[in-house]
C-alpha cells in the first residue's frame, strides 16, 4: 500500500496540479506543498503557475482570489467549509450601504473578503501591502475619504501609520483577537532577549508592544535576516513550523498557544488526496462578479 504522501505526489504529477499552502496550514500539509506563503505570495504564485489544477490549502477567500487571477485553471479547496470568519463579517449589501453614506470615498478591502465584496471595492490589499496601497492613494489625494474593510484592527494600524482617519467596519479575526497584551508581557518576562513580532490583525494594545508588525511572509523574511536568535510570535501558531524549519538554530515562542485558526486546520493530508482524486471542491465565481473583483486585485498587484 502506497503512503498517502506518495499517492498525493503521483496524482499531482499525473493531473498537472500544484499545491499551494498558507503559512498557517498543518505541518504535514506545508511539507507536501510546492509553495508556501502569505495571502499576497499565494495570489502571485496562483497567477504565475502553468499547472492546470491548483489545490489551495488555505481558506475560501484565498482559493477564490486564486480563481479570479487564473479563471482558466481548476482551483480546488480540499474542505469546502474552510472559511474565514472575518471575511464572513461583511457582505456586499453591508458594504454598499456604507458606501452610500460616503459617496466620495475610495474603498480599500482586505483580501480577507468574498469575491462579491471585492467586486464593490476600488483596491484590494493584503497585510503585506496595505500601508503601501493607502500611501499611494493619499499621495495624489491627501484629503480623500477612505473606507477600509473589514478588519478594524488592520485599519487602525494602517490609519495610525499614515495619520489619516478611515471609515471602518467592525470586523476582526477571532484567532488574532485571542492574543492579549498580558500574553506578550508574560512571554517577554520568560524570554527577555526575544524580539516580539506580531501580525497587524492583532489588537492595537498588542501591536503597541511589538518590535515588528508585519504579514506572515514579512515575519519569515525578517527572522531569516535578523541577528537575534529568539522570537515571540504573535500570530496563528502554524507558522512556527516553517520558522523552525528555516531557522534550526533560532528559538520561537508563540505569544499564546490559543492562537489557532480552526478553519486553516480543516485541511488534512487525506483531504488533499481526496481533492486530487475527485477534483473537489471546485471554486466557482460567477462571471459578473469575477471581472469586477479582478479589477480591485489587479490594481493592488500593479502597486506592489
Ligand atoms: P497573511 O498571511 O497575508 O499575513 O494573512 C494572515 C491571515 O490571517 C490570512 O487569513
Ligand atoms: Fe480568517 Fe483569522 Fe483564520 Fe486568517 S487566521 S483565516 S483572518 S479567521
Amino acid at each position: 500500500m502506497m503512503k498517502i504522501v506518495d499517492r498525493i505526489k503521483k496524482l499531482k504529477k499525473e493531473k498537472n496540479a500544484v499545491i499551494l499552502a498558507h503559512n498557517y496550514q498543518l505541518p504535514e500539509v506545508q511539507d507536501i506543498a510546492d509553495f508556501i506563503g502569505d495571502s499576497l505570495g499565494l495570489s502571485i504564485e496562483a497567477a504565475r503557475t502553468d499547472a492546470a489544477i491548483i489545490v489551495f490549502c488555505g481558506v475560501h477567500f484565498m482559493a477564490e482570489t486564486a480563481k479570479i487571477l487564473s479563471p482558466q485553471k481548476i482551483v480546488l479547496l480540499p474542505d469546502k467549509n474552510a472559511g474565514c470568519p472575518m471575511a464572513d463579517m461583511i457582505d456586499a449589501e453591508g458594504l454598499k450601504s456604507l458606501q452610500a453614506k460616503h459617496p466620495d470615498a475610495v474603498t480599500v478591502c482586505y483580501v480577507n473578503t468574498s469575491a462579491a465584496v471585492k467586486a464593490h471595492c476600488d483596491y484590494c490589499c493584503t497585510s503585506a501591502n496595505a500601508l503601501k496601497i493607502v500611501q499611494n492613494i493619499l499621495l495624489n489625494h491627501q484629503d480623500k475619504e477612505i473606507i477600509f474593510i473589514p478588519d478594524k484592527y488592520l485599519a487602525q494600524y494602517v490609519s495610525a501609520q499614515v495619520k489619516h482617519d478611515f471609515i471602518i467596519w467592525e470586523g476582526y479575526c477571532p484567532t488574532h483577537a485571542k492574543i492579549l497584551p498580558e500574553n506578550i508581557m508574560q512571554a517577554k518576562r520568560l524570554h527577555p532577549k526575544a524580539r516580539v513580532i506580531v501580525h497587524p490583525e492583532c489588537r492595537p494594545e498588542v501591536t503597541a508592544l511589538a518590535d515588528v508588525v508585519t504579514s506572515t511572509e514579512g515575519m519569515s523574511k525578517y527572522i531569516q535576516k535578523a541577528p537575534d536568535t529568539e522570537f515571540i510570535i504573535g500570530t496563528e501558531t502554524g507558522i512556527i513550523h516553517r520558522m523552525r524549519k528555516e531557522n534550526p538554530d533560532k528559538n520561537f515562542y508563540p505569544a499564546t498557544e490559543m492562537a489557532v485558526c480552526p478553519n486553516m486546520k480543516r485541511i488534512t493530508l487525506e483531504k488533499v488526496l481526496w481533492s486530487l482524486e475527485d477534483l473537489s471542491y471546485e471554486i466557482i465565481v460567477p462571471p459578473d462578479i469575477m471581472g469586477k473583483a479582478r479589477l480591485s486585485i489587479e490594481r493592488m498587484l500593479q502597486m506592489v
